[in-house]
C-alpha cells in the first residue's frame, strides 16, 4: 500500500490541497462565480452567500463579517479547534502526513482563558467588598433605589471599586507581571513616564459584562459621587468588544434552550437586570454604543422578533430608530414599547410592577409605524423637510428583503404624508425590486493608495525588499499598523503563510486585501510601475498632511516664538521644494 504523502512545511500543505473541497464537504456545496465561490457564511447569521473562496489562492473571506483567512483558520473557526486540532483534521481529511514540530501558530486560547480567570477573581473581589466593606453604604443605597438588594448583588456579582488609586495593585502585591494582564484588561492603568499603576475604577458600582457562555469579559463603573462619565466601561481586549458582547446574553441559558418569542432589547445595565428579576431573562443590552450588526446577528440565533424598550427620552427615541438598520438587515420583526414621561424600564416596573409592564409589553407597535408617527411630528414641527425624511424612510426599508412587507410600510407611508405612490417614486425611483443586499456594497474595489500598494507587497514578495520601506514609512492609516510589523518581521513570507502565523483581526485584514477586484496588471514591469505611484501618492498625501499641521501652528503665531516660527517656515519651504520634485 503506498504510504501517505508527507509534508514538511505548511507552506507545501496549504498550496497543495484544497480549501474549497473541505469547505464543500464540511459546510455547503459552491457555487462557482467567476473565478471565485460563493456561499452562506458559516460565522455570521447569513442569508444571501457573502462568503467568498478562492481556490486557487487557498483563501476565504466574508463581505458582511469580515471573517477571513486560509484553511488552517477555516478548521480553527469553524470546528472551534486549536491550531494543532486542525493540523491533524487536514492530515485525516486530506489523507497526508504533516511532519511539523514547530507550527510558528498563534493559539490565544492559554492567553484568553488567563484573562477571563483573572476578570473573576477581580469580579469576586470587589463584589465580596460591596457585600462585606464598612464603606459600602452610599453604593448600596444607591442599588437600593434602583430596586436591588443584596441577593440581586450576590446573584450578578455586582461590586464595588473602592475610592482608592491602588486597591488593585495592592491587591496583587505590585508584581508586575500581574500589573500587565491587569492593564491589559483595563482595570489598572500605567501612570504616564513611570512604571506605576493606579485603579481604574475608583468609587465606582461594578457590573460585570459577561459573554454568553457566563464568562466575565469586562466590567461597567458606575460613580456614585455624580463624577462624570456616569458609566465607564474596561478597556477593549482580545476578549472583549463592546460591538460584540451584549450585556445580559449570558441569562439566555436561564431560559433552558426554550427559543422566547421575542427578546428585549433595552439600554441600561439596571433595565436588563430589573427585567431579569421580573422573570425576562431574554434580555439585552448593547451598552452606549450604537446597535451593531454584529449584536444583530448574535440576537439573530435566539429568535426572529424583537422589541426594543429604550429610556422615553430623545436621546432614547433616536437610538431606536437607529438600530432600524441592523436589525432589518437580519430580517428581524421589529417592535417598539413606549414608556410614558421620560422612565427607563427598571424605573417603570419599580413603580408599576410587572402586570402594568406586561399590559405595555403587549401593546407594542411595530417600529416602522412608530417611526412614521415620529416623522410626521418632525414634519409637523418644521424640525425636518420632508425630502430628508423620504432619504431616512427608504434607507430603512431598502434592506426589507420581503416585498409584500416592504410595499406595506411604504403603503403606510405615504398615507401619512398625503403622497401617492408615483409623488413617491418620483422623488426616490424606488426600485421594483429590492437591492440584492447591501452586504455586497463592501466588495468594491480598493482605490486608497496605501491599499493597492500594501496588496501588492502582499502578492508580490520580490517587490518587498525593495520597497516595503518606502512605502510603509509614513503610513499614518491605523487599520494598517499591525500587518505592517508582520511584514516587516516575515517580509519573504508568501501571503498564505503570512495568514496562517496571524492572528485572526491580521489574517481578516489580509483576506480583505487579497480579495479586493482592484485589477493589478500580471506583468511584472506594469505592476512594479504601479506601486510607484502609489507609493509617489502616498508620499504627496503624507506631505500635505505636514502641510496642514504647520499651517495650523502658524496660523496661532501669537503663540509661538519668532525662531520657531522661522523653523516652521523653512520646513514648509522643504516641503513645497519635495512637492514639486515629486510631481515632476
Ligand atoms: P442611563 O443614563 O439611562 O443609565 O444610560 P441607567 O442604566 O438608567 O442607570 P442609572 O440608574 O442612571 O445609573 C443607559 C445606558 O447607557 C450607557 C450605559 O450602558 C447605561 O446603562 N451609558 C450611559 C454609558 O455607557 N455611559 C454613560 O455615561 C451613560
Ligand atoms: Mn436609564
Amino acid at each position: 500500500m503506498p504510504s501517505n504523502p508527507e509534508y514538511d512545511s505548511l507552506e507545501d500543505v496549504l498550496k497543495k490541497v484544497s480549501l474549497a473541497k473541505y469547505i464543500e464537504h464540511n459546510w455547503q456545496p459552491l457555487k462557482k462565480i467567476g473565478s471565485e465561490y460563493k456561499i452562506l457564511c458559516p460565522f455570521h447569521d447569513d442569508k444571501n452567500p457573502s462568503l467568498s473562496v478562492n481556490d486557487e489562492k487557498g483563501l476565504y473571506y466574508c463581505y458582511s463579517c469580515k471573517a477571513g483567512g486560509n484553511l488552517i483558520t477555516f478548521i480553527k473557526e469553524f470546528k472551534n479547534y486549536s491550531s494543532q486540532e486542525a493540523i491533524k483534521e487536514i492530515e485525516n481529511f486530506f489523507n497526508i502526513k504533516i511532519s511539523i514540530t514547530n507550527y510558528n501558530i498563534p493559539d490565544d486560547s492559554n492567553k484568553k482563558n488567563k484573562l477571563f480567570s483573572v476578570n473573576t477573581l477581580i469580579a469576586e473581589l470587589y463584589n465580596k467588598f460591596l457585600l462585606t466593606n464598612k464603606s459600602r453604604a452610599k453604593a448600596v443605597s444607591y442599588l437600593k433605589s434602583r430596586g436591588f438588594d443584596d441577593e440581586d448583588i450576590k446573584e450578578n456579582m455586582i461590586g464595588f471599586a473602592p475610592d482608592s488609586w491602588n486597591f488593585l495593585s495592592a491587591f496583587v502585591k505590585n508584581k508586575t507581571e500581574k500589573l500587565d494582564i491587569l492593564d491589559e484588561l483595563g482595570l489598572v492603568k500605567k501612570k504616564e513616564n513611570s512604571n506605576n499603576f493606579f485603579d481604574f475604577f475608583r468609587n465606582r458600582i461594578i457590573f460585570p459584562i459577561k459573554n454568553r457562555q457566563g464568562t466575565i469579559v469586562g466590567f461597567a463603573g458606575r460613580s456614585i459621587d455624580n463624577s462624570n462619565p456616569k458609566y465607564l466601561n474596561s478597556k477593549e481586549s482580545i476578549i472583549f468588544s463592546k460591538r460584540k458582547v451584549l450585556f445580559g446574553i449570558d441569562k439566555f441559558n436561564k431560559l433552558k434552550g426554550k427559543k422566547p418569542k421575542f427578546v428585549l432589547l433595552v439600554e441600561g445595565y439596571t433595565d436588563v437586570l430589573m427585567l431579569n428579576k421580573i422573570g425576562f431573562y431574554n434580555t439585552v443590552a448593547s451598552m452606549g454604543t450604537s446597535l451593531t450588526l454584529e449584536h444583530s446577528n448574535e440576537i439573530k440565533k435566539f429568535s426572529d422578533k424583537i422589541i426594543i424598550n429604550f429610556d422615553s427620552d430623545k436621546a432614547g427615541v433616536d437610538a431606536a430608530f437607529k438600530s432600524i438598520e441592523p436589525l432589518f438587515e437580519n430580517n428581524f420583526d421589529v417592535y417598539k414599547l413606549d414608556l410614558p414621561n421620560g422612565q427607563d424600564p427598571c424605573e417603570y416596573i419599580q413603580k408599576n410592577g410587572k402586570d402594568a409592564f406586561l399590559n405595555l409589553l403587549n401593546a407594542s407597535v411595530s417600529i416602522i409605524d412608530s417611526f412614521i408617527d415620529y416623522s410626521k411630528q418632525q414634519y409637523l414641527d418644521k424640525e425636518k423637510s420632508l425630502n430628508s425624511i423620504i432619504s431616512d424612510f427608504t434607507t430603512k426599508i431598502s434592506l426589507v428583503r420581503d416585498v409584500f412587507n416592504r410595499d406595506l410600510m411604504i403603503n403606510k407611508f405615504i398615507t401619512a404624508f398625503s403622497l401617492s405612490k408615483n409623488e413617491l417614486e418620483n422623488k426616490i425611483k424606488i426600485q421594483e425590486n429590492p437591492p440584492t443586499s447591501r452586504r455586497f456594497d463592501e466588495e468594491k474595489n480598493i482605490n486608497d493608495p496605501i491599499d493597492i500598494a500594501l496588496k501588492i507587497l502582499l502578492e508580490t514578495v520580490e517587490l518587498r525588499s525593495k520597497y516595503f520601506l518606502e512605502c510603509v514609512k509614513d503610513n499614518s492609516d491605523e487599520r494598517y499598523e499591525k500587518i505592517i510589523r508582520l511584514l516587516e518581521d516575515n517580509i519573504n513570507m508568501d501571503p498564505s503563510n503570512l495568514i496562517t502565523i496571524s492572528n485572526s483581526e491580521e489574517s481578516n485584514i489580509i483576506s480583505n486585501l487579497l480579495f479586493a477586484k482592484t485589477a493589478i496588471d500580471s506583468d511584472p514591469i506594469k505592476k512594479e510601475k504601479t506601486l510607484q505611484d502609489c507609493i509617489k501618492k502616498i508620499k504627496i498625501e503624507s506631505l500635505k498632511e505636514k502641510k496642514r499641521r504647520i499651517n495650523m501652528k502658524l496660523n496661532h503665531q501669537s503663540e509661538i516664538a519668532s525662531d520657531e516660527e522661522h523653523k516652521l517656515l523653512m520646513l514648509l519651504q522643504n516641503i513645497i521644494e519635495e512637492e514639486k520634485n515629486l510631481k515632476n
